[in-house]
């Protein structure tokens, strides 16, 4: 590994496993692999990463001693489904990937979450190493072993928790990100200071200008933060029963936005930063929160041209957005909320009171009612 090279270690009862945060490209990647010198594996990309970081990649199987099949894959949330997952664990079973092999994953959620998926059910399970080449999977979706394909029913909703066993995040393949992805990702890196507190929001702040220009430094500065405070978590709750459900923090809103647009208006990471708003707002307005967090979460947001509002959506579609969240039990819907940054707690309210907060949210500006 380059000096370049910082690394967090995720440690569980089960094994734990290191996340390397680099500054370069996949150059130190090879190491990671070489314990599958020798041992029939495959690496799974998309046709974009594949065109920009498929040789590197390639080089560093080819490197560690790792003879490999590589599978392709269509790019677009459609390949989280349950025809890619059979077409690939039927490729991975043709390319013969034994027991004690191990699947690449080199791409961003939608690659990672797929590929882990079918790593846990190849043989009963498969080593997997992720390597993030997005932004928002190198501080979130790589880390913390949840693995998903989407269903008719919803994102998401089919899945196993197979941990990696390792993370691979070169901040250099950050360079041929679109810019909008760039963005779109520190909607999540502002979650992560939320959760932190203060110390973390003000250094993003200041390297805010270094992070949009993708310094690969500032970048990985960022990274290796995030990547840490989600280890914490994960390290404390990694089957979700309650600590973890903190990395919510944004998501409620932020998936009933992107329900209610149906997919596609909004990235991501642009709906959790409307989720944060509306966190920080509803926060304030149960009294939990001073008044001052929300203009800081829309300041922090604002700086790094991230949404702080969502588009014209139906109060209809909203609430039945919100009905369907995979985190409701029942009738309750666990909002994620904040005291102060670095102060977060997880709050049941009954499905009956959605009405009443997305209403708040209208008042405040942060939902506005109109035809999508
Ligand atoms: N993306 C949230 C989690 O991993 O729990």
């Amino acid at each position: 590994m380059t000096r370049q090279t910082h690394t967090v270690d995720l440690r569980l009862p089960a094994g734990g496993y290191p996340i390397h945060v680099s500054a370069g490209g996949l150059g130190g990647l090879a190491t990671v692999l070489s314990p599958w010198a020798g041992v029939p594996s495959a690496l799974v990309t998309d046709r974009n990463v594949d065109r920009h970081h498929g040789p590197a990649a390639d080089a560093a199987l080819e490197a560690a001693g790792v003879p490999f099949t590589r599978f392709v894959l269509e790019p677009g949330e459609g390949t989280k489904s349950f025809g890619q997952l059979q077409a690939l664990l039927e490729g991975l079973l043709a390319a013969g990937v034994p027991r004690d092999g191990v699947v690449v994953a080199l791409g961003g959620g939608v690659i990672g979450d797929l590929a882990a998926l079918a790593a846990s059910l190849l043989r009963r399970g498969v080593a997997c190493v992720q390597v993030p080449t997005t932004l928002l999977a190198q501080v979130d979706s790589a880390i913390g072993g949840k693995t998903a394909i989407n269903s008719a029913a919803g994102k998401n909703l089919v899945g196993t928790f197979h941990q990696p066993r390792a993370v691979f995040a070169a901040t250099g393949v950050l360079a041929t990100l679109p810019g909008e992805e760039l963005r779109a990702g520190m909607g999540e890196v502002v979650k992560y200071a939320l959760l932190d507190g203060e110390p973390l929001a003000t250094e993003i702040e200041s390297l805010s200008a270094g992070i949009l220009a993708r310094d690969p430094g500032a970048l990985a500065a960022v990274v290796s933060r995030c990547a840490a405070i989600k280890a914490r978590i994960v390290e404390q709750d990694v089957g979700e029963a309650g600590r973890r459900r903190l990395l919510n923090l944004g998501h409620t809103v932020g998936h009933a936005v992107e329900r209610a647009t149906g997919y596609g208006a909004l990235r991501h990471g642009e709906a959790v930063a409307i989720g944060l708003v509306a966190a920080s707002v509803l926060s304030v307005e149960l009294g939990l929160a001073p008044a001052a967090l929300v203009p800081r979460v829309r300041a922090l947001l604002g700086g790094l041209e991230l949404p702080v509002c969502a588009p014209p959506l139906r109060r209809s579609a909203v609430l039945d957005a919100l009905a369907q969240d995979k985190k409701a039990s029942a009738d309750t819907l666990r909002w994620v909320l904040l005291e102060a940054a670095g102060r977060p707690l997880v709050r049941p309210e009954p499905l009956s009171r959605a009405g009443e907060f997305v209403d708040i949210l209208a008042r405040e500006g942060v939902l506005r009612w109109g035809s999508p």
